[in-house]
């Protein structure tokens, strides 16, 4: 059976652009929606152009009802895939998808993550911190930020002459290589990277 996931992401949406492209021409992993709190955030845009999708959410939506699930009802959704999505998931949705939710974060959790560890915050922090490597952490989702139980992590070197925005580039490379495969692997027991 064909398995349909939906991606919820804010920003620039590198990662669910990967995601999607990895996924195009796979018989058994299909990109079925993306779900965004931001009209405005270019993720939109990039999944319409790949013929995804999309669903633009506000918080009375996400929170006082639960009205997502009828909707991913509709697009047969069976997997979630947070991609630089910040809102905390309510926990009607952490149960509705418990072992079938995950999170990419741009750290080496339980290092650097929690309510506003996000974005360059990460990167700046592993910096002052003056770490010799970081990395990225792929986990389930639970009831609290960057807290459920850890499927996947990689790690790269800080070299002393980083910037915080070359830490995130670094980073971004990372999670671009691993992040399509290990959602492959989740699902369907392999991945079909050669
Ligand atoms: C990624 O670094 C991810 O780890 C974090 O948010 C960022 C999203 O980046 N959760 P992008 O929008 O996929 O480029």
């Amino acid at each position: 059976m064909k398995r349909h996931i939906a991606i919820f992401a804010s920003g620039t949406g590198s990662n669910a652009k990967k995601i999607i492209e990895y996924f195009k021409h796979n018989p058994k992993v299909a990109v079925s929606l993306v779900v965004s709190n931001k009209a405005e955030a270019p993720v939109l845009k990039m999944a319409q152009e790949n013929g995804v999708p999309t669903l633009v959410i506000d918080r009375a939506f996400f929170y006082q009802t639960e009205n997502i699930l009828k909707i991913f009802n509709q697009y047969s959704i069976d997997y979630v895939v947070l991609a630089g999505f910040l809102w905390l998931v309510p926990t009607y949705l952490v149960r509705a998808f418990e072992g079938r939710m995950v999170n990419i974060h741009p750290a080496l959790l339980p290092k650097y993550g929690g309510k506003g560890m996000y974005g360059m915050r990460v990167h700046e922090a592993v910096k002052m911190a003056g770490e010799t490597e970081t990395g990225i952490t792929i986990h389930l989702v639970n009831e609290q930020y960057d807290n459920g139980d850890i499927v996947f992590q990689a790690k790269c070197p800080v070299e002393t002459t980083d910037s915080p925005d070359d830490i995130a580039q670094k980073i971004h490379r990372l999670e671009h290589r691993h992040f399509p495969e290990v959602i492959e692997k989740l699902l369907t027991g392999n991945t079909s990277k050669p």
